[in-house]
C-alpha cells in the first residue's frame, strides 16, 4: 500500500504532528541540509531564515559536531545518568564558563521544556513558597508546569488554574500595555507594574519569576535599558528565584552567549536547550546558582531523567560549543545583525507599508506585519492565522525561503554563521514574497 503513497501523504497518514490539525498540515518533505541551506525532496533549496525552530544556530551538518557525535557513537552510545561521563562533564564546564557569575552545576535535560520544569521545581524547594511569575506574551514550553505558565492562548486547552502561576505585563512598546510613548516610561511602568503584582500576590508566597530574557516566540521584543535590571533587584529585594529561560535567545541568537550579558544581570537560574547543541541531538539543561546548588548538597533532589546528560547529546554540545569560542560565530551573529539584517529590515518597512514595526538584534528579527499603521491592526487575529498570513507564508517557500512565523509576525531567524550574501539575498527573497500581500494593507 505505502509504495503508491507520495512521501508527504506517508508522513500524513502515519505521523501525528505538534500544535496542528492533523488534517490541514502541508510539511515541507526536507532531503538534506547544509549550513543556511535546506534541500527539499524535489531537490529545491531554500535560505533557512528560521533556523527550524529558531535552533540550528551554527548551521545544518557543521562537520566538527557530526563527527564529535560519531566519535561519542562509536566510543559510548549511552549511560545511565548515575555513572558519570566525559562528555557530560566537559559539556557542563563549557556551558557554567559561559554563563554568569555564580553559575555553579548543570542538570541536564531532553530539552527546553523539561529545563523549565525542573527549575521550576528547584525554586520552589529552594524557597519553599509556591508560585511562579511569568509574563503575558512568553512562550515556555508544552509540558505541564511549562504551558500553564506559558503567556499565550496555547495554554488555554490545558490551563486547569491550579499550576500556582500568575501572569504579568512586561515591556512592549509598539503595543504598551501602560500606554507609555518611550522606551524609559514603559520601563518605568512596565516595573512599577510588576511590584504591584508582586505586593498583591504575596512575596511570601512567590517562588521564582521566570522570564525570557528577549521574549522569542511572542514577539521578539528586546527589553528596554533598565527593564532586566529592575527585575533583578525586585527577585532580590522579595527573596525570589530569577528564572532566565535563555532557551531561544541563548547560545548566540542575540550576538551573546546569553541575552542577558547584553543587560548586565545575573539570573538565580538559567534553562537552556536549542542552540546549546543546534539540536544536532535533544539536549536542554538548568545553570544552577551556587546558593541553589547548596540546597541540594545533603538532601536529595527529587527528580531526574533516564537521559539526563546523553553522552551523544554533551558530546555535540562540547563540538558545537567549541566550535563557537573558536570560529567568531556569535561575533559574526552580531555582525551580520547590525550590518544586513538591521538596514535591510529597515529598507524593507520604508517599501512595505503592511511592515508596522522591525524589532530585533543580532540573528533575531521580528517584522510586525499589520493592515494599518495607524490602529496597528495585525494582519492576522491573536491566536490564529489569516489568508494574508498563509500567502505570505506560501510565497516565502516558493521563493525559496524558510521564515518562522507566528499569528501576524514573520521572525528572520537565520543561524548566526549566515553569510553577509546570503542573509542579503534571503532579504531579496523577502522582499519579493512581501509584494504578494500588499493589497491586505488598508492603511
Ligand atoms: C523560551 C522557550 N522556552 C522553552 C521552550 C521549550 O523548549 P522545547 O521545545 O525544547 O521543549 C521554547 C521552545 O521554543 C522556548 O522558546
Amino acid at each position: 500500500m505505502s509504495e503508491f503513497l507520495s512521501s508527504v501523504e506517508r508522513e500524513k497518514r502515519s505521523v501525528f504532528h505538534s500544535w496542528s490539525a492533523q488534517a490541514s498540515i502541508n510539511p515541507l518533505m526536507v532531503a538534506s541540509a547544509h549550513d543556511s541551506t535546506v534541500v527539499d525532496e524535489d531537490g529545491k533549496e531554500y535560505l533557512d531564515f528560521s533556523s527550524q525552530l529558531v535552533n540550528t544556530n551554527i548551521g545544518h551538518q557543521r562537520a566538527e559536531v557530526v563527527d564529535a557525535i560519531v566519535e561519542q557513537a562509536r566510543t559510548l552510545t549511552t549511560i545511565a545518568p548515575q555513572h558519570g561521563n566525559r562528555a557530560r562533564y566537559e559539556a557542563a564546564e563549557k556551558i557554567v564558563a559561559h554563563s554568569f557569575e555564580g553559575a555553579d552545576k548543570v542538570f541536564f535535560t531532553n530539552g527546553g521544556t523539561e529545563a523549565v520544569e525542573h527549575a521550576v521545581r528547584m525554586a520552589r524547594l529552594a524557597t519553599g513558597k509556591p508560585k511562579v511569575l511569568a509574563a503575558y506574551r512568553s512562550y515556555h514550553g508544552a509540558t505541564a508546569t511549562s504551558i500553564n505558565l506559558t503567556g499565550d492562548h496555547r495554554r488555554w486547552a490545558v490551563d486547569t488554574a491550579s499550576a500556582g502561576v500568575v501572569h504579568f505585563f512586561g515591556p512592549f512598546l509598539y503595543r504598551s500595555h501602560f500606554h507609555a510613548t518611550t522606551e524609559a516610561e514603559e520601563c518605568e511602568r512596565a516595573l512599577a507594574h510588576l511590584e504591584q503584582v508582586i505586593t498583591f500576590e504575596g512575596p511570601s508566597t512567590i517562588a521564582a519569576l521566570i522570564l525570557e530574557s528577549i521574549p522569542g516566540t511572542a514577539g521578539i521584543m528586546v527589553p528596554p535599558p533598565g527593564y532586566l535590571a529592575g527585575v533583578r533587584a525586585l527577585c532580590t529585594k522579595y527573596g525570589i528565584v530569577y528564572i532566565a529561560d535563555e532557551v531561544m535567545a541563548g547560545f548566540g541568537r542575540a550576538g551573546s552567549w546569553f541575552a542577558y550579558d547584553q543587560f548586565d544581570v545575573a539570573p538565580d537560574l538559567v534553562t537552556f536547550a536549542k542552540g546549546v547543541n543546534s539540536g544536532y541531538v535533544p539536549l536542554g539543561g538548568v545553570v544552577i546558582n551556587e546558593a541553589i546548588a547548596a540546597t541540594f548538597a545533603d538532601r536529595v533532589y527529587p527528580g531526574g531523567l533516564t537521559y539526563s546528560g546523553h553522552p551523544l547529546a554533551c558530546a555535540s554540545a562540547v563540538a558545537a560549543i567549541r566550535a563557537m569560542e573558536e570560529e567568531g560565530i556569535i561575533d559574526n551573529a552580531r555582525r551580520v545583525g547590525e550590518e544586513v539584517l538591521r538596514p535591510g529590515l529597515a529598507a524593507l518597512a520604508a517599501k512595505h507599508p503592511v511592515i508596522g514595526e522591525v524589532r530585533g538584534l543580532g540573528v533575531f528579527w521580528a517584522l510586525e506585519l499589520v493592515t494599518n499603521r495607524a490602529t496597528k491592526e495585525p494582519l492576522s487575529p491573536y491566536g490564529t492565522s489569516s489568508p494574508a498570513m498563509n500567502e505570505l507564508v506560501a510565497a516565502c517557500r516558493r521563493e525559496g525561503l524558510l521564515v518562522f512565523h507566528n499569528f501576524h509576525r514573520i521572525h528572520v531567524v537565520p543561524p548566526c554563521t549566515i553569510t553577509a550574501a546570503e542573509a542579503t539575498e534571503g532579504l531579496a527573497r523577502l522582499d519579493r514574497a512581501l509584494d504578494s500581500v500588499a493589497q491586505y494593507y488598508v492603511g
